[in-house]
């Protein structure tokens, strides 16, 4: 069977907000779709367009990225690559699209951290994984501790002044060393567009040290990953571990955290949301929303109906008083405030 060409709905910008990524001329939807885990190779084609059809149909044009999201590593941008080809590629002016490098990605010493050699040769590898001629933002994906960071935020400058990259980024800096990145970026006119953190109703780690305001007061937009705490904050463990689950799959979310105080945590935040009106996971989300200096969420999704749900978020995210005095208590016992 000859598949139809896609044609995104011609109403994909009525329902989405879009905030500004501090002091840019960018702005982008509150809601944007990670690729970290559904995307790679293990997942059906078919599946992966149905999901990235269905954002950019609502949309959802900011699609997250990194050299080594799969699994296996590079898939989710091998994928992106076929989805350039068979859907996106009219509308390339339309999307933003971030890549990634930082984490270890190939053996030997030149395939992880933060050198100069290490950037530049992911970016390459990614813009030709991706099939793109640019990407929108280039993120350093962590602090190096042992490169200088002036090196590492060179390379981003370059990749930038190369036209390899718009925009650049930050993620998972500790708040001393983002403030370094800060100005070093500033002080060579490529300000750091978005600063990224693991950021939710559990993880307050990055307000806690910080980095919240701090990416505001440098001119930076904030967004949040893994805005539902991997699937924990939404209603997939609240009676059990669902064999179909990340947390059945045993890769990056780990039995050990649904403790007893957490799933109490949990089915109390239900209630909450169920008083609104909403699933755990649309609440999740409504509550970042619901913070202006929160540029975007990045969520993750393995079927069209959990970003189907998700978008349901945007219907309500304001809290009553009371609301927000109870998401606190349930949530007080089982927060991170450390960065992990
Ligand atoms: N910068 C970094 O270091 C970094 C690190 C991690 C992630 N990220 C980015 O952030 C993105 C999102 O991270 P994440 O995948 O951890 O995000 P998340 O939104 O916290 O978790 C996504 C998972 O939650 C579950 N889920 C989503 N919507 C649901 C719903 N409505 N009902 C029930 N379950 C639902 C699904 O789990 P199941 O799979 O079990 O169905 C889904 O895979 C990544 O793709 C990546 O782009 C960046």
């Amino acid at each position: 069977m000859i598949e139809p060409v896609y044609s995104p709905l011609a109403s994909r910008y009525d329902a989405m907000e879009y905030r500004r990524c501090g002091r840019s001329g960018i702005r982008i939807p509150v809601l944007s779709l990670g690729f970290w885990h559904n995307f790679g190779s293990h997942k059906p084609m078919q599946e992966v367009k149905a999901m990235a059809h269905h954002a950019f149909d609502k949309g959802i044009c900011h699609f997250d990225l990194a050299n080594n999201y799969g699994p296996e590593y590079g898939t989710a941008e091998e994928n992106f690559g076929r989805l350039m080809d068979c859907s996106f590629r009219p509308y390339r002016d339309e999307l933003f699209i971030s890549s990634k490098a930082g984490w270890d990605m190939w053996p030997g010493p030149y395939g992880n951290w933060g050198s100069r050699k290490y950037l530049m040769a992911s970016l390459d590898q990614s813009l030709r994984r991706m099939k793109l001629d640019y990407v929108d933002i280039f993120y350093s994906h962590r602090w190096d501790p042992e490169t200088p960071i002036e090196e590492t935020m060179q390379a981003l400058v370059d990749i930038v002044r190369q036209g390899k990259a718009l925009y650049v980024g930050l993620s998972r800096y500790p708040a001393d060393k983002a403030r370094e990145a800060f100005k070093y970026l500033k002080e060579h006119d490529v300000p750091c567009l978005l600063y990224q953190d693991r950021y939710n109703i559990i993880d307050r780690a990055p307000e806690c040290h910080g980095l919240i305001d701090l990416s505001k007061e440098n001119g930076s937009g904030f967004i949040s990953f893994s805005p539902l705490q991997q699937g924990l904050l939404t209603g997939r463990y609240l009676n059990g571990i669902p064999a179909d689950s990340r947390m059945a799959r045993g890769t990056s979310l780990r039995e050990d955290v649904l403790t007893p105080a957490m799933l109490g945590a949990l089915k109390g935040l239900n209630k909450v949301a169920e008083g609104r009106g909403q699933s755990l996971a649309q609440m999740a989300l409504s509550w970042l929303l619901n913070d202006s200096r929160v540029t975007s969420v990045i969520i993750g999704a393995s079927s069209v109906a959990q970003i189907e749900d998700d978008l349901k978020a945007l219907d309500n995210h304001s809290f009553s008083a009371e609301e927000t005095r109870l998401i606190e208590e349930l949530s007080a016992p089982v927060q991170l405030k450390e960065v992990k």
